[in-house]
């Protein structure tokens, strides 16, 4: 089986600051991959470099085989086959929900805005807000904009879905709504790349756990050997003090 995405050896500093010292990663077609580590590890960085929102100074980024942190592909193009979502404010508050869903499909990607506006209207029934499609996004609650983001970043049908801390700005109560969609997502085959904090959530949806930590991938397999009993000190230590915060 071939990767879908794969990171072979990234290098990225800013400055002074080396943040990724050779990371390497391969994400498997509809797989799960949770990307844990300390806040400052690098999880943002390695998931704009992935999706070329930064330049990685050394080593590649293939999406499908294919070099995509060659200078001579078309970023924007790439971009497409990705499905990004950030930690918040991924809506475009000017743009109604249904504005925001379609605005990719028909802008960029050329589809009808007729066969758009159907395929996101079917998403936003599938996560019971198809009642919301004309509300901006500022009459929605936090869960339910990143809900609708994750709608967002799927009608482009991405070959893989980043998803960066996508409920670490939302109230408590708000997190289980965004994790069931994602469940949900997952189920349904999609590859995704997903940094978070809810080591739960990791431990029964992702099929691989990979611990950064010091610019590197330190560890990395099923969640239940990494989370439940992992081999290097560092995971071992970071992960006692999830527990201790009490989220593990
Ligand atoms: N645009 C940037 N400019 C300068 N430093 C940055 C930038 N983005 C991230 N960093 C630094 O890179 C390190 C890793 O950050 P980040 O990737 O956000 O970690 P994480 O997501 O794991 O918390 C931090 O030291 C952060 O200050
Ligand atoms: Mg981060």
């Amino acid at each position: 089986m071939s990767a879908v995405l794969e990171v072979r050896g990234v290098v990225k500093a800013f400055g002074e600051n080396v943040v990724l010292r050779g990371v390497d990663l391969a994400v498997d077609e509809h797989r799960v991959v949770a990307l844990i580590g300390g806040s400052g590890s690098g999880k943002s960085t390695l998931l704009r470099c992935a999706s070329l929102l930064e330049v990685v100074d050394d080593g590649q980024v293939l999406l499908d085989g294919e070099d995509i942190t060659d200078p001579r592909v078309d970023a924007d193009a790439v971009r497409r086959r990705l499905g990004v979502v950030f930690q918040a404010y991924n809506l475009f508050p000017h743009l109604t929900v249904l504005d925001n869903v379609t605005l990719a499909p028909v802008r960029v990607h050329g589809r009808s805005r007729s066969e758009a506006r159907e395929e996101a209207l079917a998403l936003l029934e599938r996560i019971g807000l198809a009642d919301k499609s004309g509300e901006y996004p500022d009459r929605l609650s936090g869960g339910q904009q990143q809900r609708v983001a994750i709608v967002r970043a799927l009608a482009v049908r991405p070959r893989v879905l980043l998803l960066d801390e996508i409920t670490s700005a939302l109230d408590p109560e708000l997190v289980g709504e965004v994790l069931r969609l994602v469940r949900e997502v997952a189920e349904q085959g999609m590859t995704i790349v997903m940094a978070t904090h809810e080591m739960g959530f990791a431990k029964q949806v992702a099929d691989t756990v990979c611990f950064l930590d010091q610019g590197v991938v330190l560890e990395s397999g099923p969640p239940a050997q990494v989370l439940g009993d992992p081999v290097e000190p560092r995971t071992r230590q970071f992960l006692s003090r999830i527990i201790d915060a009490g989220r593990l």
